[in-house]
């Protein structure tokens, strides 16, 4: 037994580790992110497993004392990571160990890692929800005050990126709040799942210690205990439904980010993003570039990416844990922060953007898009609705032909078309007028919109 080798748990082997499967395998250098979930669950073992009289009441405290020095050592940026000791829970354990001696070896009682992952996942995740809703909360607050500063903003509408009809600017910006709104449900949804205490579950199956998991539970602010160990370590569809949330959302950014980068172009010349958020070339002066848009659109791709690897983590592996689940951190801890650097940059970025209600308002001349209008008018006067898009297509293509906008005809003009349209039907050309008629619950009215804005205000009143 004279050269038995340096390894943890080293009791049935005869060999060290190799260097590169130890390099392989380990995980600190990105788990250490759970220290502190690690030491509070930690804490709350011990403090369970001697009220329990699993292990002696002096040595639960002396590990409890020892835990919440290493927490405050950590927080002081004293605590180094020794990629040897694999990952973050048996750091903690050794650093434990070299603070209060012989009691840290206790800890482990009546507990294995697969569970202790699953918990500090579950605590790191409840947090980040918290902390990502609340980001989305603000933004909601930057879209309902922008949109209140422009009720009366008109811009063109579009469908296949081509002017379909007028809309108030504030309609299109509240179209994101309801995006958002759904994006939190998703996440607040996700956090229900994840509130359940996998503690107590063992490797796999359970523990022979007459363990209190509610207690643990209580300690740690869970909403229920998880009731089938099996599951509770191999379990990994919180993580799943967190990528999908993040994915959904930067989605609904990426969209954004899109129409940002459009609308800042000359060609629309919709909005000007103001220079904290944009950024110089270092080639062309003149450049103005809304880099922090294109790059929400652009990392959109790394969280669709962490969806695709949590799930095909988990497609072939039996039950119950499997060291491939140690895979689920990374993809996880890029989603969040990628999600939150998106939601970090568009809160200043619509707060500070200057829309150009006069540039949107031109870009409606000469566009057509009240033609929808003119249809429903004819409608009106009893003509099938078919029949009226076939007389208004006519008409759109006769003006097409002699360069002129809908809003130049006359009277004569339409009437040549349909003898039923009268001095009324001009009125409908206008886009303001067309926005106005569209006043049912939901559409771009101004007391539609309104409406739909004292809703949103009533959402964020009580979130
Ligand atoms: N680092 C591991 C993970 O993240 C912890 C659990 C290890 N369990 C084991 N049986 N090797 O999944």
């Amino acid at each position: 037994m004279a050269d038995k080798p340096q390894k943890l748990w080293g009791g049935r082997f005869a060999k060290s580790t190799d260097k590169a499967v130890e390099e392989f395998t380990a995980s600190v250098h990105f788990d250490s992110r759970l220290f502190e979930q690690d030491i509070r669950g930690s804490i709350a073992h011990a403090k369970m497993l001697g009220k329990c009289g699993i292990i002696p009441q002096a040595d639960s405290e002396k590990i409890v004392k020892g835990l919440q020095e290493l927490l405050s050592d950590y927080r002081q940026g004293l605590v180094t990571f020794d990629p040897s000791a694999e990952d973050v829970h048996m750091n903690v354990e050794k650093l434990l160990s070299a603070k209060i001696g012989e009691p840290a070896g206790r800890l482990h009682t009546a507990r294995s890692r697969n569970d202790q992952v699953a918990t500090d996942i579950r605590l790191w995740m409840k947090d980040e929800i918290d902390a990502i809703t609340r980001l989305m909360t603000e933004f909601q607050q930057v879209l309902v005050d922008t949109a209140s500063e422009h009720l009366d903003t008109l811009m063109p509408g579009y469908t296949h990126l081509q002017h379909a009809q007028p809309v108030l600017l504030a309609h299109h910006l509240l179209a994101y709040f309801w995006m958002i709104e759904r994006d939190k449900g998703r996440f607040m949804d996700c956090k229900r799942r994840a509130d359940v205490l996998p503690l107590g579950s063992g490797a796999l199956a359970g523990t022979g210690f007459p363990i209190d998991r509610e207690f643990v539970a209580q300690e740690l602010g869970f909403a229920r205990i998880s009731e089938n160990s099996l599951d509770a370590v191999s379990d990994r569809d919180f993580i799943s439904e967190f990528l999908a949330a993040a994915a959904i959302s930067m989605t609904h950014l990426s969209r954004f980010a899109e129409e940002l980068v459009l609308w800042s172009s000359p060609e629309f010349g919709f909005v000007e993003l103001d220079d904290s958020v944009t950024t110089g070339s270092s080639i062309m002066p003149q450049k103005k570039n809304p880099d922090a848009a294109e790059l929400t659109r652009g990392k959109t791709g790394r969280v669709f990416g962490g969806l695709m690897t949590i799930l095909t983590v988990q497609k072939g592996l039996p039950l119950s844990y499997n060291r491939d689940l140690q895979e689920d951190k990374e993809p996880l801890f890029d989603a969040a922060d990628t999600l939150r650097g998106a939601l970090s940059v568009f809160i200043p970025m619509i707060a500070t953007a200057q829309f150009k209600p006069d540039r949107m308002r031109r870009s409606l001349h000469g566009d057509f898009s009240t033609a929808t209008d003119l249809a429903d008018y004819l409608v009106r006067t009893g003509m099938p609705f078919r029949k009226a898009h076939e007389v208004v297509g006519k008409l759109v293509a006769e003006c097409i032909a002699s360069s002129k906008g809908l809003e130049d005809l006359t009277l004569d003009d339409l009437k040549s078309i349909a003898p039923e349209l009268t001095g009324d039907a001009l009125m409908l050309l206008q886009p303001e007028n067309s926005a106005a008629s569209r006043s049912i619950p939901g559409g771009t009215a101004r007391s539609a919109v309104e409406k739909q804005l004292q809703a949103a205000k009533s959402l964020l009143s009580v979130s």
